[in-house]
């Protein structure tokens, strides 16, 4: 996992530097970019020596006369990874190298409209090599005259350009001899006074609870500043109390700001957990568990709509499903285009279904509370990060009805335990022989039983899906959600798709109680599946008739812990079901 280098910067590393420095003076945040690893090091370096002594890191730490500047570099690759995202996305100026001797590039572009898409709308044209031969007036104008028109369409507010030797450090910290043309600011200059239209500092209080203590919580103040007796906000819990004591370790602070890392008491006893965000209680972060976001996708797998993800904001953890994107954005035009997933290096805006309330702010009002990172379940790798646009206000208006008449009342009149028996396994794999045999004698023993079963539901609710791995993620998405609402009605439901991927089936799981899902994996090797070939689509798919087909083209990933395993080529399908039978009376589900 990375951490937001800004905080571990002065939590960790940068502390002494920054405790003894003048925290009224406004901290902001730069990032360098440009495809020129090298350059962007060593012009960081020319910044960083002029100044202050601080340690190696991610981000350097300067105490400027009237700002404290934290300055990091992007990674060089040209590719969306969360560090890239992550650094501009919580920068207040961004620093553009530019090589002289190349002018403006396809590169810049790119650069360029990532940094727009990311929120910056101060930008610094760091024009550099100006200390090698044929560095002119023109050759500048030139490239100050390129960009504003490549980037005439992205919203910045402000542009600065400016010759530099990054090497050398001309016109860095210091002013350069070279350019007697020159007479403008040096970039440290430039840092110090371009107006910023909010700092963080400057921001409604947030603090991102990290952990908790008897009286109060333990976090990092992403915006604002607070003092003892302010009211605060607690979200989502919406809890309202006021600050009684700020400490940093032992220390007992006046008041505490922006990239601090401080513990706050407060006056009434609340129940606080991790994750949730303190705020200024006249201007409180919002709620909501339904967004529209812009998602930067990383993964080398596809976004799955439908899928279920992790999603960590702060440090709040949910899950959230990603609806089809509402459009995706081409770099090179800035047009917006249909698109059905999201690949590696894509831009799309997407709606998101959490499974709980979380505490946020729209991206465009606060970058720390309003970008969230996307996980995948299984392998907790990031796929994705995303900017939160707004709460779709639907959320607020959908209530979830109370009934009188639940499960337990429906169940307990058809005298069973209801839940979904999910049969997994192969095309041909013996899954709907074996359910149908089950039910048949379910249904001689008076037992209330459903079967859904991937042909035929595929032929009604799910005619619109084929055999893509989106289409797979969603068929499986809404038969869980049938098979739930039957388990609701009291009924022992037979489910019986391929089901081929580990991370559906584990959303299934979860959206059942204790006991309510029983995995059943039919697991019939793909030679012995393939041999049968009962309705001959192995052989259409090995000619290339059948394109994704499970097991030849199309992956499936069996069970690692099924609750039960049928091994069916040691077993009919009839001693396979009544092995099952076995199971449900022993478990309670069925009386004997
Ligand atoms: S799932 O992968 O999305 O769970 P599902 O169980 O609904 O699949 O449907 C599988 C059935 O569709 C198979 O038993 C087979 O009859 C048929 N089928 C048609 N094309 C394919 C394909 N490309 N891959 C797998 N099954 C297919």
């Amino acid at each position: 996992m990375i951490h937001l280098p800004f905080y571990t910067e002065i939590a960790e590393r940068g502390r002494a530097a920054y405790r003894a420095s003048d925290s009224n003076k406004p901290l902001i945040r730069v990032v360098v970019c440009g495809s020129d690893h090298a350059n962007k090091t060593a012009l960081i370096e020319q910044l960083v020596d002029a100044n202050s002594e601080t340690p190696q890191s991610h981000y350097r730490y300067i105490e400027s006369g009237t700002r404290r500047i934290l300055i990091t570099a992007t990674p060089s690759e040209n590719t969306l990874t969360e560090a890239l995202i992550l650094s501009i996305s919580s920068a207040d100026i961004a620093v553009l190298m530019i090589d002289a001797r190349n002018g403006v590039l396809s590169q810049t572009r790119w650069d360029a409209v990532l940094l727009s898409q990311l929120g910056i709308k101060n930008i610094v044209l760091g024009i550099n090599t100006l200390d090698l031969s044929g560095y002119t007036k023109s050759a500048f104008d030139k490239i100050v005259s390129d960009f504003n028109a490549l980037a005439g369409d992205l919203n910045f507010s402000a542009v600065t350009a400016l010759p530099i030797a990054a090497f050398k450090g001309g016109n860095i910290a210091t002013t350069a001899t070279e350019i007697p043309w020159f007479t403008g600011q040096t970039l440290l200059t430039a840092l110090e006074t371009i107006q910023l239209d909010q700092t963080a500092q400057e921001k409604p209080f947030r603090m991102i609870v990290d952990s908790t203590t008897d009286s109060g919580a333990t976090g990092r103040i992403v915006s604002g500043t607070v003092a003892p007796s302010d009211k605060i906000k607690l979200l989502p819990s919406i809890k309202e109390s006021s600050v009684t004591e700020i400490k940093a370790g032992h220390d007992l602070l006046g008041s505490a700001t922006t990239g601090q890392s401080v513990t706050l008491s407060f006056a009434d006893p609340l129940k606080i957990s991790t994750g949730e965000i303190i705020s200024a209680a006249s201007h409180p972060s919002e709620i909501s568990d339904q967004f529209r976001a812009t998602i930067f996708w990383m993964s080398d797998n596809e976004l799955l709509p439908g899928r279920t993800y992790g999603m960590r904001l702060g440090a709040m953890t949910a899950q959230a499903t990603i609806a089809q994107p509402r459009h995706a954005l081409d770099i090179d035009t800035m047009d917006e285009h249909a698109a059905r997933t999201l690949e590696k290096n894509d831009i799309g805006v997407c709606h998101l279904y959490l499974d709980r309330q979380i505490a946020f702010d729209p991206f465009a009002e606060n970058r720390d509370t309003g970008r969230f990172t996307i996980t995948d379940r299984l392998t907790h790798e990031t796929v994705g990060v995303g900017l939160i646009d707004f709460a779709l206000r639907r959320a607020a208006n959908i209530h979830m009805q109370a009934l009188d008449i639940d499960k337990k009342a429906r169940s307990e009149l058809k005298g069973q335990r209801p839940a979904i028996l999910w049969f997994t396994g192969l095309s041909g794999s013996g899954k709907s022989t074996i359910a149908n045999a089950l039910e048949q004698k379910l249904h001689a023993m008076g037992r209330h039983t459903a079967i859904l079963d991937g042909d035929n539901v595929r032929h009604g609710l799910n005619q619109d899906l084929g055999f893509t791995d989106a289409d797979r993620v969603e068929n499986i998405r809404r038969v869980s959600e049938v098979g739930k609402l039957m388990v609701e009605a009291g009924l022992i439901v037979l489910v019986s798709f391929i089901s081929p991927f580990r991370s559906e089936r584990k959303m299934a799981r979860q959206m059942m109680g204790d006991g309510e899902f029983v995995e059943i994996h039919v697991d019939t090797p793909l030679e012995v599946a393939e041999e049968r070939d009962v309705k001959g689509l192995y052989a259409k798919a090995r000619s290339g008739e059948i394109k994704n087909f499970t097991g030849i083209d199309s992956p499936y990933e069996a069970p690692q812990d099924p609750e039960i395993r049928l091994a069916t080529t040691n077993q009919s399908p009839e001693e396979a079901a009544e092995d099952l039978l076995i199971f449900l009376k022993e478990n309670g589900y069925i009386g004997s």
